[in-house]
């Protein structure tokens, strides 16, 4: 059963639509994302029969392993999003170069960022993984099609979400006035609005860190969790809890429930690639959908969304959650 209130994805865009003035054509995009993550959803669910969970012999642009569902989930966001007359071009995880749609881009062109399946090393454990998005919207027509046009800093985001495939399928969305939250009803094919309003509290007492790099961690990241870990005794005067799912998805939509802080540093010996996760297509819309669900999101002193990109896969650092979590951080990275 289904309350009243759970409206569709649909029905709530047009209301955002009447709203706030969110586009016909950003919504037909977004519907064709929301196909996509459906599709990806049930592959990952029939993947143990099929056998794609495991790995293909091929390596992506980051030099990483790519998993048979890497492939079959960019296979899906390109077609889908390759439908919208809109979209001037395809950023992906999963493709070495920029994968235009039009000769000529025009102002008011749609670019999209894509992780398409985050965290797909817990595919075979059958632990939730997801799928991360960006749009920009072009303020101006392009003069070519050079693959730096695209490199435009995360504060021109028009739209951001994800899709979590855990025991339910959740899409998760801002376009720039808040965070809302909808659940796949299975048999369906609809999005409902389940998660009006995501908010992220201000403080917490949870925090998410890879805690086998410990000794490559940088002093301010090294003193925050010290001080975490200590608890009640120590300066920070409560007690903390730590997550680490390795499923950036999976930790952010955790967050977005419950406050908390997610952190992947720059350390001594990611140093040199500038931190782990990709900021076009991670780092970007995550810290896009929680500043809009009022926490904050960091590279360590300053905000992700400044970032001046400088390449297509560049890595950054990532501190995001609880505001007040944050704020203390960037103070210790600054002082
Ligand atoms: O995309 C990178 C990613 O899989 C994230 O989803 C996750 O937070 C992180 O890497 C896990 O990193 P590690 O392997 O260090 O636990």
């Amino acid at each position: 059963m289904t309350k009243s209130e759970h409206i569709t994805f649909r029905q709530f865009m047009l209301q955002e639509h009447r709203r706030v003035g969110v586009t016909k054509d950003l919504i037909f995009l977004l519907e064709d994302i929301a196909t996509a993550c459906r599709i990806i959803s049930h592959q990952i669910r029939s993947g143990a029969f099929s056998g794609t969970l495991g790995a293909t012999e091929d390596t992506n642009v980051q030099g990483e392993t790519q998993k048979q569902l890497d492939v079959i989930a960019n296979d899906q966001f390109m077609l889908h999003c390759a439908n919208t007359s809109r979209v001037a071009a395809l950023v992906s995880e999963e493709l070495d170069n920029v994968v235009w749609q039009k000769d000529a881009p025009k102002k008011g062109d749609y670019i999209v960022y894509f992780d398409p399946l985050d965290g797909s090393s817990n595919l075979e454990l059958n632990i939730s993984v997801g799928s991360i998005f960006s749009i920009v919207e072009l303020e101006e027509d392009l003069s070519s099609t050079d693959d730096a046009a695209v490199l435009i800093a995360g504060q021109k985001q028009v739209c951001a979400g994800y899709a979590l495939y855990g025991p339910s399928t959740s899409l998760v969305v801002t376009t720039g006035d808040g965070v809302n939250g909808f659940t796949h009803l299975n048999g369906t094919g609809e999005f409902l609005l389940t998660f009006p309003n995501m908010t992220v509290p201000a403080a917490t007492n949870e925090f998410a860190i890879n805690a086998s790099r410990q000794k490559y961690w940088y002093p301010p990241v090294a003193r925050y969790v010290d001080e975490c870990l200590h608890g009640s005794d120590g300066p920070r005067g409560k007690n903390f809890n730590m997550r680490w799912v390795a499923s950036m998805v999976a930790e952010v939509h955790r967050i977005l429930t419950r406050g908390g802080v997610f952190l992947y540093p720059v350390d001594t010996q990611n140093a040199d690639m500038g931190g782990r996760l990709r900021l076009l297509y991670e780092a970007n819309p995550m810290g896009f959908i929680i500043e809009q669900a009022g926490g904050k999101a960091s590279v360590g002193g300053s905000r992700i969304l400044d970032v001046a990109p400088s390449d297509l896969h560049q890595r950054v650092p990532v501190l995001l959650g609880s505001s007040e979590e944050i704020d203390l951080l960037d103070d210790y990275h600054n002082s």
